[in-house]
């Protein structure tokens, strides 16, 4: 291309962008019937990726087209979603929404090999987009942690901020939005929707930027998001479907769904068991990277000592399901240099929820109580992830900044993180110096500013970490960084 020929589309380029609606290099413009821009999901990324978006109507004919030219089209599976409402002319949450998902599953990709695509829904194509699967065993990989957006103040600011780290995937820790699942408003821009009042942005054009699907689909000036990289999600206590059987002390727990969340990430959950115990963990290998994500959580706005308790959604102690399950992958996954397990649950926290031990509640004299000799993750978790040399658990929930290091052999250490200050703190001046449950003290904490963590592997020095400053003057500024040892004895 000429240089006057490039200047001229630039300035072109620069004219459309100045034109309302078409929002450059800011939020996606989602035209109809897409409700989202494609997002991705691979439980086997070095050879597969599932492209995602959703869909107002079933359409007639959706596919993605990809490679030189976009010359190969591949045809998308509709799913119509369970569960979707938007609201009645009170702002309430009460009329059900069809929402189509369309799905596409690229498959015989190359390891470490960049493709681009773009989405097209009844005659309408996405803008051009562009992923890398993963690479083999030894190559470079970098992924950032994310979680706990839940319509936040500053989480647009942040999540552009981590978009513009060139990772190749990313780990989010659970909690999603503010309010029950169901209200499609909070993931994404339904036309003539009204406004609700009970959501934490103040105005219509501010919930629009704090939509999860908007905030994570930020493009522009480097930023890279869900249509470029996958993502790695676990379950936090607001994915569960009614967040009023969190409020009130009755036997809910036969009655809490995870509809929404497994619907939306459908590849990493074939099974789609949507109530208490059903199989809500997954699996991956990212290069060296052996990703582990568990569902772990629990959550009620009552006293812990009010019957029945706080139970939790999915068990986890020794001889679980989900223990065995995760056992069994430890014992596959040792020849695997890094183990990453992500969990919504502090396994060490300085907050005050962590001084509940977690276990399952036992009622004596009308009162709920949680022998601390129970806890499922120090008692059953944390000697099995010793035993398979796990490196690493992130998790959200408290929206904080703070590690642990536990050392618990001469040089064997689990790192234990949560980057979770993204949009905001819940860091009290009344919480204890260490962690209730094990008098421990964090390596490290950060709670002044909002951050995010980014990990890289192999290049050059193993894994790093580095804590990055997403608010103040020193935006970009590294402040915290740690390296992870190989479990080179596995
Ligand atoms: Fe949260
Ligand atoms: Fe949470």
């Amino acid at each position: 291309m000429g240089r006057r020929l490039y200047l001229a589309l630039l300035a072109a380029a620069a004219a459309l962008a100045l034109l309302p609606g078409l929002g450059w290099g800011a939020y996606p413009v989602n035209e109809a019937p897409f409700y989202t821009q494609p997002y991705l999901v691979s439980p086997t990324p070095h050879h597969s990726m599932y492209i995602i978006w959703f869909t107002s109507t079933p359409t007639t004919e959706s596919y993605v087209e990809f490679g030189p030219g976009y010359g190969t089209r591949v045809r998308a599976a509709t799913y119509e979603i369970e569960g979707f409402k938007t609201t009645d002319a009170q702002g309430r949450y009460t009329v059900p929404l069809p929402v189509y998902q369309q799905i596409v599953h690229l498959k015989g990709l190359k390891p470490g090999a960049r493709y681009y695509y773009r989405a097209v829904s009844d005659g309408v194509a996405t803008m051009g987009y562009d992923f890398r699967t993963a690479p083999n065993p030894g190559r470079p990989v970098k992924f950032v942690l994310l979680s706990d957006l839940q319509m936040k103040a500053q989480v647009p600011e942040t999540v552009r901020l981590a978009g513009q780290q060139e990772v190749d995937f990313i780990i989010y820790n659970g909690d999603f939005g503010s309010r029950n699942p169901e209200r499609s408003g909070e993931w994404f821009t339904v036309p003539g929707q009204v406004f609700p009042a009970d959501v934490n942005p103040a105005s219509t054009d501010e919930i629009d930027t704090h939509r999860w699907f908007n905030v994570m689909q930020q493009w522009g000036d480097g930023c890279r998001l869900l249509q470029y990289v996958p993502i790695y999600p676990t379950p936090g206590n607001h994915e569960i479907d009614d967040q009023s059987l969190l409020r009130t002390p009755v036997e809910g727990r036969d009655r809490m769904t995870m509809k929404i969340y497994l619907q939306l990430f459908r590849p990493l959950y074939p099974e789609q068991e949507y109530g208490p115990n059903g199989r809500h963990w997954y699996a991956v290998d990212f290069g060296d990277v052996h990703l582990i994500s568990l569902s772990i959580f629990r959550w009620f706005a009552y006293p812990a000592a009010t019957p029945p308790g706080w139970y939790l959604f999915d068990d986890i102690q020794a001889g679980s399901p989900q223990y065995q399950w995760l056992e069994h992958d430890l014992k596959t996954a040792k020849n695997q240099k890094y183990i990453w397990i992500t969990q919504h649950w502090h396994t060490l926290n300085r907050g005050w929820d962590v001084a509940v031990p977690f276990t399952d509640p036992v009622i004596v004299d009308g009162v709920a109580t949680y022998p601390a000799e129970n806890d499922y993750l120090l008692r059953d978790l944390l000697p099995l992830m010793e035993k398979y040399g796990v490196n690493a658990v992130s998790y959200g929930h408290s929206h904080v900044y703070e590690r642990y290091e536990w050392e618990y052999a001469p040089g064997r250490v689990i790192h234990f993180i949560e980057a979770a200050s993204i949009g905001n703190n819940y860091r009290s001046a009344t919480d204890p110096p260490a962690s209730p449950n094990t008098g421990l003290i964090p390596a490290f904490e950060e709670n002044r500013f909002r951050s995010i963590m980014v990990v890289e592997v192999n290049r050059g020095h193993g894994m790093s970490a580095q804590g990055i400053q997403a608010s103040g003057d020193q935006i970009g500024r590294v402040f915290d960084e740690f390296s992870v040892a190989p479990s080179l004895w596995r």
